[in-house]
């Protein structure tokens, strides 16, 4: 069944309370909140646009930009890091070209992140949805390979 975003307004009253918890799944769903529909938000609303999009920027749970196809976090908390984790991101630095926290490349986001509680099965990194735990530097290669 094709989701659209006038489906999902429809789940709220267009009340000020309810606008957080759409601009939360329209970003679910669609992996951002786009321009347009954040237009359509603020119609469906009556709130001005720029409200829209000053609540969208404010909470972490909503994407205001289009987030590319591979997000790669690597957990710098204190566990990995004295497990070299900083290894591991400069290891997928040199293999994909790319500078962990540039917001800039619509393919790939390298993140460093904070303790994901799974200390004892570290250093941990996550592509997308996927937990890699016990990761090296050497192992990186092969990781990558999956998704590349
Ligand atoms: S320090 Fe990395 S998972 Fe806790």
């Amino acid at each position: 069944m094709l989701i659209t975003l006038e489906k999902i307004l429809l789940e709220y009253d267009p009340e000020a309370k309810n606008l957080l918890p759409a601009l939360e799944k329209i970003s679910a769903v669609f992996g951002y909140v786009s321009r347009e529909n954040a237009r359509k938000v603020a119609d469906y609303f009556s709130l001005p646009e720029s409200k829209v999009y000053e609540t969208a920027s404010f909470y972490d749970l909503v994407n205001i930009k289009k987030q590319p196809n591979l997000i790669i976090k690597v957990c710098s908390g204190t566990h990995c890091a004295v497990s070299d984790s900083r290894k591991i991101v400069e290891e997928i630095e040199n293999k994909l070209h790319i500078k962990a926290g540039d917001e800039n490349n619509p393919r790939v986001k390298l993140e460093i992140i904070s303790c994901l509680g799974r200390c004892g099965e570290g250093p941990v990194a996550v592509i997308n949805d996927k937990v890699y735990e016990r990761v090296t530097a050497g192992g990186v290669g092969e990781i990558l390979e999956e998704w590349i």
